[in-house]
């Protein structure tokens, strides 16, 4: 028998406290101001990834008392009349934050959207401006960071682990998350890798990680045997398998082989109950930020 232990975090159980301080102050904001913070919350078309994500989001907002303001498009929208939309929200005094989900159709040229966003409503994070920021050194992102960077870099400092000079290593080639995480964590002076499909001898670098973090969309495919001892495992994108043992038909799994990686791992988020809630959170509180700028200056 092994006597190795590993931390396995409760996101959900972190996600609770937090939206609890989020709706304390909300409350306080409303009895004090008469104001509550606005999230509007967009979707172009039916995705059934984006239709649970947005979702989820709408319901926390609900929990928490923020107002979601939700738009629901049609997929063949035109590009120009989301950009009107975006502006229509944009001086709208009751959105403080705005979350277009991503991807959106493929006649829409998402970066003009995003451009379109205003910096002060921009609680993804995701504007040219916010990310070009993130990637220089000595300067920040306007006002918000992307809410699941921002959960892997709350999830480190909470364990109390050290991230300058630690060799960390992300897997996968997203904008939404790899990228911006990727910049978050060197700005912190770690010593950033990026694996994706075209990397040689991708288990190799891996196994060099003192965090991991992965975000590819293929089940299990980090295996024990890449993780090196006491590493921190951050598995972030959820993937549904088969399994007729299951009402639905299937189960949620993440990138990493969480069975294996439990016996080597030192920390490691789950799938389901991680990253997901926590990062969710994050949008809450960028929002939240974003009114309380706005209400108390
Ligand atoms: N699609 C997948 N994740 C996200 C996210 O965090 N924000 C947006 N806007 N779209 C997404």
């Amino acid at each position: 028998m092994s006597d190795h232990k590993v931390t396995i975090i409760d996101g959900k159980a972190v996600a609770q406290t937090i939206r609890s301080k989020i709706a304390a102050e909300v409350c306080r904001l409303s009895e004090t101001y008469i104001k509550v913070p606005g999230l509007a919350v967009m979707i172009v078309g039916q995705r059934k990834d984006s239709q649970s994500y947005v979702n989820m989001k709408r319901k926390a907002c609900a929990e928490v008392g923020i107002k979601s303001i939700d738009l629901d498009l049609l997929e063949n929208v035109s590009e120009s009349e989301l950009i009107s939309k975006v502006h229509e929200l944009n001086v709208n005094p009751d959105v403080h934050g705005i979350l277009g989900q991503l991807p959106l159709p493929k006649h829409i040229n998402e970066e003009k959207i995003l451009t379109e966003i205003s910096l002060g409503k921009d609680v993804d994070g995701f504007h040219p401006l916010n990310i070009g920021k993130l990637a220089m050194k000595g300067r920040d992102p306007c006002l918000f960071r992307p809410c699941c960077p921002e959960t892997c870099y709350y999830i480190l400092t909470r364990h109390g682990i050290t991230i300058k000079g630690k060799n960390v290593v992300v897997v996968g080639r997203s904008n939404i998350v790899v990228l911006p995480v990727s910049l978050l964590l060197l700005k912190e002076d770690a010593t950033v890798t990026m694996v994706h499909s075209r990397t040689k001898e991708p288990e190799s670098i891996v196994r060099n990680a003192d965090i991991i973090i992965a975000v590819v969309g293929q089940a299990a495919m980090i295996k024990g045997s890449w993780i090196k001892p006491g590493a921190v495992v951050i598995d972030v994108r959820t993937n549904a398998v088969d399994d007729p043992g299951k009402k639905s038909g299937y189960r949620l799994v993440g990138d990493v082989d969480f069975q294996e990686a439990c016996k080597t791992a030192g920390c490691i988020t789950p799938i389901p109950g991680g990253v997901g809630p926590m990062t969710v959170a994050m949008l809450l509180k960028n929002t939240l930020d974003g009114a309380k700028r706005v209400i108390e200056g």
